[in-house]
């Protein structure tokens, strides 16, 4: 077998800070780093819908590449979003800015299941194979991530129909119909499964799986009707061969219980220490957070202190520094850039 040239490349600071290998310094990249927070991509963003974004490869690959350039930071993560294979496959799904995904019409019974056919990357969203391709042209050594929405926060956007605060309705139909919702979620993940594969033979060097709204179930439930579920994605994405990431929001009370999903590594919220998540954990995964995000609005001073607590209380091997959920919309970039080159030199091993 003759190695290509992307065999001889090094292996980047961001996969091997997710194996828990020594790095040089702290890798750092930001949940919604491509977004609203820049200039440059609300330029590109005027008139074009999201979903008509991330089925146009060279502006899916411009705003991808935007913060790398703006703020050095250690991956690009793609621009897309959860609900892009779900709208692919013909369920009528928009995203309305300042809202979220909203669904024609949202499912309730089991003929709803029917409307859920599988995903086939190659035929229904070439577009995102494509922009990967211009994206890790460009990158060089810096990875690229990749993502897909784990099948519960999926199956909440199905179900409620727009996002919602608690997960009512989604919650509600787990609990008269188990098994309905149980084929639900075994479709959404086939379908994020498939998008994670694609992504990756396209070329994406990490993956995270966002189930950001798992954090309004119970931990009984969660291990109940969720956990199988999103343990057999993990296992099935496995053999991918790049390092995998779970995270959700307002979930400590989950760390545990998702960990035992099979990640390399848990992304972690604000609102749980570090250290805490490494006690709780044990060594066994690499951590990736958790500098809460309205902290970049709080002025140089403090995000200094901020961030100089944050990596005294994080581990030395296996930790990936981010906020603790996405950039805020009103984040000034300059935080950003000074937040990335903070944590370099804070972390930069003298040699
Ligand atoms: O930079 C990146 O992080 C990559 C791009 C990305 C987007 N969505 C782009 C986006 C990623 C990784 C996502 C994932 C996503 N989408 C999640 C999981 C992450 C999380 O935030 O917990 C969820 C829950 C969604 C669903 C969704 N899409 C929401 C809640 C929203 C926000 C609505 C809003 O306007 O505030 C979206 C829209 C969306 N997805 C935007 C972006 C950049 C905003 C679109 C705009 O510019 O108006």
């Amino acid at each position: 077998m003759t190695a290509g040239p992307e065999e001889n490349r090094p292996t980047p600071l961001l996969v091997r800070a997710l194996r828990r290998e020594p790095v040089e310094r702290k890798p750092v990249w930001f949940m919604r780093q491509a977004g609203r927070s820049l200039p440059e991509y609300r330029k590109v963003r005027q008139g074009v819908p999201m979903l008509e974004m991330c089925r146009t490869p060279d502006l899916c690959a411009e705003v991808t590449l935007q913060p790398v350039r703006r703020h050095g930071v250690d991956a690009a993560i793609l621009f897309s979003d959860i609900v892009t294979p779900i709208e692919a496959i013909g369920i009528g799904v928009e995203i309305q800015s300042g809202v979220g995904p909203v669904v024609a019409e949202p499912f309730r019974s089991r003929a709803d299941l029917d409307r859920l056919r599988s995903f086939e990357p190659e035929a229904d969203l070439p577009e995102v194979a494509e922009a990967i391709s211009i994206i890790t042209g460009e990158l060089g050594e810096t990875p690229l991530i990749g993502f897909a929405g784990a099948p519960f926060t999926l199956a909440s956007y199905l179900v409620e129909g727009r996002p919602s605060k608690s997960q009512e309705r989604a919650r509600a139909m787990q609990l008269e119909e188990p098994a309905l919702f149980r084929d639900l979620l075994e479709r959404l993940a086939d379908i994020s499964i498939a998008s994670l594969r694609s992504q990756v033979e396209a070329g994406v060097q990490a993956v995270q799986v966002f189930d950001s709204w798992a954090g309004s179930l119970s931990e009984a439930t969660y291990r109940e009707a969720v956990l199988p579920v999103s343990r057999r994605l993990f296992t099935e994405i496995e053999s991918l061969g790049v390092p995998r990431i779970h995270f959700a929001v307002n979930a400590g009370h989950l760390m545990e219980a998702m960990a035992e999903a099979g990640p390399d590594a848990m992304g972690v919220d604000w609102r749980t220490p570090l250290s805490q998540a490494r006690r709780r954990l044990g060594e066994g995964f690499a951590l990736q957070g958790n500098l809460d995000p309205t902290v970049p609005l709080a002025g140089p001073e403090v995000l200094e202190r901020e961030t100089r607590a944050l990596l005294a209380d994080a581990p030395e091997l296996g930790h990936v520094f981010n906020l603790g959920h996405g950039v805020l919309p009103s984040t000034d970039p300059a935080m950003l850039t000074e937040l990335v080159g903070l944590v370099h030199q804070i972390t930069e091993k003298a040699n």
